[in-house]
């Protein structure tokens, strides 16, 4: 198991986890999956070992790592090791291994180190059993393997918001969430303002998909997150919620969800506004030759990344022209995901309809003749 374990160590920063399967007969668990985390006491091995329907768990330093190895490891006849692009796997060949590499899909994990492990808000290892309901973090609080990207994404997210509310000192916050999904976005923000914050938050997901909801519903009741509820609603179709509110964020709501989100701020009078958009179709679809910019229209790809920039650039002078100070920021790295701009907001001041001045939105759209949902909600016009 030499082998093995000096594989196993030198992969340690870029392993996502490796699985154990195939045990002999009669061994006592029928697979573990190993998986490197870093504890308060410093960096361990967790072995996730399963036995019908039972799970046992165990944190091993690396000396007893290569113990543990030579006994209960050795009992099984496969054993695979997953980093980011590459899955190594060792078949058990008489009192040998076969050793063999191959591609996949993987993503790195997220960094477990000390040092970046404090930039986190929201760290590993902290009891909140709402994130274990919602497949976030494992029993024991570990953030499971196939989570860490979103936990990353999430932290970041809470980071930025956390930056624009520093030194805010609100008793109460209401925050709409749309296209909220799975909603891990909507429960962190909630035990950020709630449990981080001391505020009294009122936070309301809007999704389209009556399971999620019901299921986030479920959660947030079992465990009395009595200011958080879903509700299944076409955003585009309003019906929304009809108090004051704070903020609205959006993560990935699909294509126009978001400029319905963006209008309802404005109209509503939102401080803050935390808009990561994706799949921009409507600008795509409806763009066409016009002048400078002809050649990012001829090839398809290069005409949909022109066109998400495009939209979403459009989407911050609207919110400039209303009244609030816009920052674009890069959320995640493009690696992460190529859906990585944030377009962060903050009201300055309020601008009356008729002295919206969308001059510089309406030059490009005349020449160029896209449709754009948030410039026809914000100025009552279709077109221009
Ligand atoms: C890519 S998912 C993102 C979910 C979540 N915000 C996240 O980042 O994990 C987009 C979500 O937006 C929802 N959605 C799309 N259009 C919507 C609409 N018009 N009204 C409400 N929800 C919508 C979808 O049902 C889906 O759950």
């Amino acid at each position: 198991m030499k082998e093995i374990f000096e594989d196993l160590t030198k992969k340690r920063d870029t392993l996502v986890k490796a699985t154990f399967s195939s045990p002999r007969e009669g061994a006592e668990f029928s697979r573990t999956v190993l998986r490197p985390v870093q504890l308060k006491s410093g960096a361990r091995w967790q072995a996730e070992r399963f036995a019908g329907t039972k799970v046992f768990h165990l944190n091993l330093t690396d000396e007893a790592l290569g113990g543990w190895l030579d006994g209960e490891g050795s009992a099984y006849r496969q054993i695979a090791l997953f980093s980011a692009g590459k899955t190594v796997t060792y078949l058990r060949r008489g009192a040998g291994w076969k050793r063999s590499e191959a591609g996949n899909a993987l993503s790195a994990p997220a960094v477990r180190g000390n040092n970046r492990e404090k930039e986190y808000l929201l760290k590993e290892g902290e009891a909140i059993p709402a994130f274990v309901d919602l497949g976030v973090f494992t029993a024991d609080y570990r953030i499971k393997a196939d989570k860490y990207d979103k936990y990353k994404q999430i932290n970041r997210f809470l980071e930025i918001v956390d930056d624009a509310l520093r030194g805010v000192n609100k008793k109460s916050f209401t925050l709409l969430d749309f296209g909220c999904g799975k909603s891990y976005l909507t429960f962190f923000l909630y035990h950020y303002l709630v449990k981080m914050r001391g505020m009294n938050a009122k936070i309301v997901g809007y999704d389209l998909k009556a399971d999620v909801v019901a299921q986030c519903n479920e959660i947030a009741e079992k465990y009395g997150y009595d200011g958080l509820r879903f509700y299944v609603n076409d955003v585009t179709k309003g019906g929304l919620y009809e108090g004051e509110i704070d903020a609205v964020v959006t993560l990935h709501a699909c294509d126009v969800a978001t400029d319905y989100a963006l209008a309802f701020a404005v109209e509503r009078g939102a401080e803050y506004i935390f808009s990561v958009p994706c799949c921009q179709h409507e600008v795509n679809g409806s763009i066409r030759a016009g002048g400078d910019f002809d050649l990012l229209l001829r090839h398809g790809l290069f005409k949909e990344r022109f066109s998400a920039l495009l939209t979403d650039a459009v989407r911050a002078e609207l919110l400039r022209a209303t009244g609030y100070s816009v920052d674009v920021l890069e959320f995640v790295d493009f690696s992460h995901s190529p859906k990585n701009v944030m377009l962060r907001a903050r009201r300055t001041r309020s601008v009356p309809l008729a002295s919206r001045d969308f001059s510089r939105v309406e030059g490009i759209m005349e020449k160029y003749g896209f449709r754009q949902s948030l410039y026809r909600l914000l100025s009552g016009r279709e077109g221009v």
